[in-house]
Formats: structure tokens, C-alpha cells, sequence
């Protein structure tokens, strides 16, 4: 008994890592099939010790499925899902195609999977940014209410894909040797440099990424009165997001009170210990599943207001993990 199971997107970055974790979680699976773009067809991707056959991607072969979990481009989503779901698979895709859909529900199972119950066939996993600061505040929140959050992001160059890890390997390597390189996924040279700029520019001069963080936190929390002030920024790191995060609340808290309330969070792992130099950093979260936490502090200026450090894998926590978990949830509660 199992359920058969489509990885759309399985040569991507998203997809072999998906794989992985329905194999690791013994996810029941009867049948798994793996696709991608005809450049891929007849390829090979592994699940555990089995070597699954690429098939390119189309509406008849993926509707063969009960569940279908897709890491394909927006566009790509949005020309194949609709009709896939109507025609009877459950989809959950890591894009942004479907997210502020209001009938496609946004999920972060630690958060908000009674949202789940009301599907019509497309779930939408939310942003690797949004996926791990709200892990991070939603126990905070559930206990004093969040009214401010202030957020910088350190990404990864594994947000944009298989690509650009290939970009920033390369652009080092050119660096180093002194040879001429001209990026090809980044807008600017990604070795040795910082690029404030993520997706496109929206209106008043934030850029979609950013808009991303406010309109996911709003929908995944019911609460569009949450103060969200983004600054998204691409760093010549491998794997792994980071997050400066000031959040203000409602009410007035100790700082004892956020240490056991994260600590006793579903999905985060607190690392602050500053005297032992203990805080999370992104080569050391590679690989794991937890939102990590650390550098826990008060505001100085305003009581109700702290400030925290939170890192975590974005392929990992941030996509494939969080889809996982998604298909978990539903097999489990039918
Ligand atoms: N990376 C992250 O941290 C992250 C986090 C959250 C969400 N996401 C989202 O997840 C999706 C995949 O991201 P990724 O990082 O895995 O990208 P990636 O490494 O570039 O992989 C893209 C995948 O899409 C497939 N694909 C491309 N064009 C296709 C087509 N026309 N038809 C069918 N399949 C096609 C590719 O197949 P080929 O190998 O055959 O080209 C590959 O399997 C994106 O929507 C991304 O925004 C990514």
C-alpha cells in the first residue's frame, strides 16, 4: 500500500533533494516517477538505491500520480498544474505561481496546516525567506502578538538553482586567476560581492522577493495588520539563508520567556551561546532540517522588540522539506 508519487523538476537542486527526504522519511510510496525538460529525458536521478528514469515533463505522464510535487519554474507551473489538478493529482508546488491564489493554500506544516483542509488539488509551499523566519516567530507570535518585523536576508546562491552554484564556483575561480568572467544568472559578479537586488523590481522600489516575505507572512498568519520591512540580499554563499530579524510585539516579554519558548518550537534549533562562541552559521547548517536560532538579544531601545539571528538550509527547510512535510500532513490526516 503506498501512493504514487511524481517529482516534476527531479534533475533541479529542489527535486534531487526531494527524492532524497521521501526516501529518508519512508514516505509510502507504491510508485515514483521523475520529471523534468526534455533536455533530461531518458537521464537517471537516484532514489535510495533505485535509479529512476527521467520523463519529460507533460500533463498525461504527471496526472499518472496521486501526488505530484513540482520545482519547476513559475511559468512552467502555471502552463502544467491547472489542468493536472483537474484532473485529479494533488500538486504542491515550490514556485511563486500559485501563492497568493486565494484558493491555493500556503502552508508551513509547524504553522498553519489546517489551512490544507480547504484545497482544490494546488499547494503552494511558501518562500524559502518566509519559511524560515516564521518558523522562527511564529511561537513568539502565538504568545505576544507580532506587530513590527524587521528583516534583512543573507541568501544563498542555491536559492536561484543548479546554475548559479555552477556561477559562483566559476566567478571565484575567475577571480582568483585573475581572468575576465561575465555573469549569467546574477546581475553583478557574485564572488566577493554582496547584490541587494533579488527577482524584480516592484512599485515604491522593492523588489518581488521582498514583496514575497509581506504578502506570504500575511496570508500564512491570517493577519495582514504585521508590519513587514524587507531587505533581500544575495551573498557569495553556497547553501544555506540567513536572517537578521527585529521583531516588535504586543505585549512586553524576558528574555528567559523567548529562550524556552524557542527552544520547545516545533522545527527550530536554538544555538546562543555567545561566551562559547556558539551561534548558527550557513556552512553548518548545510543538510539539517531545523530553522536555527541565535543571537537572541533584547532591543536596546524598545522593550517590547528583540532582535535574532536565523539561518537554515533553503533547499532543505526551505523547499524540498517543507513540501515533504506538506504530503506528509495530508497522507497522514487522510
Ligand atoms: N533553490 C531554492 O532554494 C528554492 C527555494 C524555494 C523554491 N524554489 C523554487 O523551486 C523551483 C526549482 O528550483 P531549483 O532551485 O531546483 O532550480 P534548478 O536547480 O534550476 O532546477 C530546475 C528544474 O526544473 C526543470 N525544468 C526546467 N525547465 C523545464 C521545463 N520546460 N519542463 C519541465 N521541467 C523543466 C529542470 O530540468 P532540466 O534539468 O531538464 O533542465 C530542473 O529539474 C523554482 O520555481 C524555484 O523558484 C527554489
Amino acid at each position: 500500500m503506498g501512493y504514487k508519487i511524481a517529482v516534476v523538476g527531479a534533475t533541479g537542486l529542489v527535486g534531487q533533494e526531494m527524492l532524497k527526504i521521501l526516501y529518508e522519511r519512508k514516505i509510502p510510496v507504491s510508485e515514483i516517477y521523475a520529471f523534468a525538460s526534455a533536455k533530461s529525458e531518458g537521464t537517471y536521478v537516484e532514489f535510495g538505491d533505485e535509479k529512476i528514469k527521467v520523463e519529460k515533463a507533460t500533463v498525461d505522464g504527471i496526472s499518472k500520480a496521486d501526488f505530484a510535487l513540482f520545482s519547476i519554474g513559475e511559468e512552467i507551473s502555471l502552463e502544467l498544474a491547472p489542468e493536472i489538478a483537474k484532473r485529479g493529482t494533488i500538486i504542491i508546488d515550490n514556485s511563486n505561481a500559485f501563492r497568493m491564489n486565494p484558493d491555493v493554500p500556503l502552508v508551513i506544516p509547524e504553522i498553519n496546516p489546517e489551512d490544507l483542509k480547504n484545497h482544490k488539488n494546488i499547494i503552494a509551499n511558501p518562500n524559502c525567506s518566509t519559511i524560515q523566519m516564521l518558523v522562527a516567530l511564529n511561537p513568539l507570535h502565538k504568545k505576544w502578538r507580532l506587530k513590527k518585523i524587521f528583516v534583512a536576508t543573507y541568501q544563498s546562491v542555491s536559492g536561484k538553482g543548479k546554475d548559479a552554484i555552477d556561477e559562483l564556483l566559476t566567478a571565484t575561480s575567475s577571480f582568483l586567476k585573475k581572468e575576465d568572467y561575465s555573469p549569467k544568472v546574477f546581475p553583478y559578479p557574485i564572488a566577493f560581492n554582496l547584490i541587494p537586488h533579488i527577482d524584480s523590481f516592484e512599485d515604491e522600489n522593492y523588489t518581488r522577493e521582498e514583496m514575497k516575505m509581506v504578502r506570504e507572512t500575511h496570508k500564512i498568519l491570517h493577519d495582514p495588520t504585521i508590519k513587514v520591512s524587507p531587505t533581500c540580499v544575495r551573498v557569495p554563499v553556497l547553501r544555506g539563508h540567513s536572517e537578521v530579524i527585529n521583531a516588535e510585539f504586543e505585549e512586553e516579554f524576558t528574555l528567559k520567556e523567548v529562550f524556552e519558548v524557542l527552544s520547545n518550537a516545533p522545527g527550530v534549533k536554538v544555538l546562543d551561546d555567545p561566551s562559547n562562541r556558539v551561534y548558527p552559521m550557513p556552512l553548518f547548517c548545510d543538510g539539517k532540517d531545523e530553522v536555527f536560532v541565535g543571537r537572541i538579544r533584547k532591543d536596546l531601545f524598545e522593550p517590547k522588540a528583540l532582535n535574532m539571528w536565523v539561518v537554515s538550509d533553503n533547499i532543505r527547510k526551505g523547499a524540498a522539506l517543507n513540501a515533504v512535510q506538506i504530503l506528509e500532513y495530508m497522507i497522514n490526516n487522510k
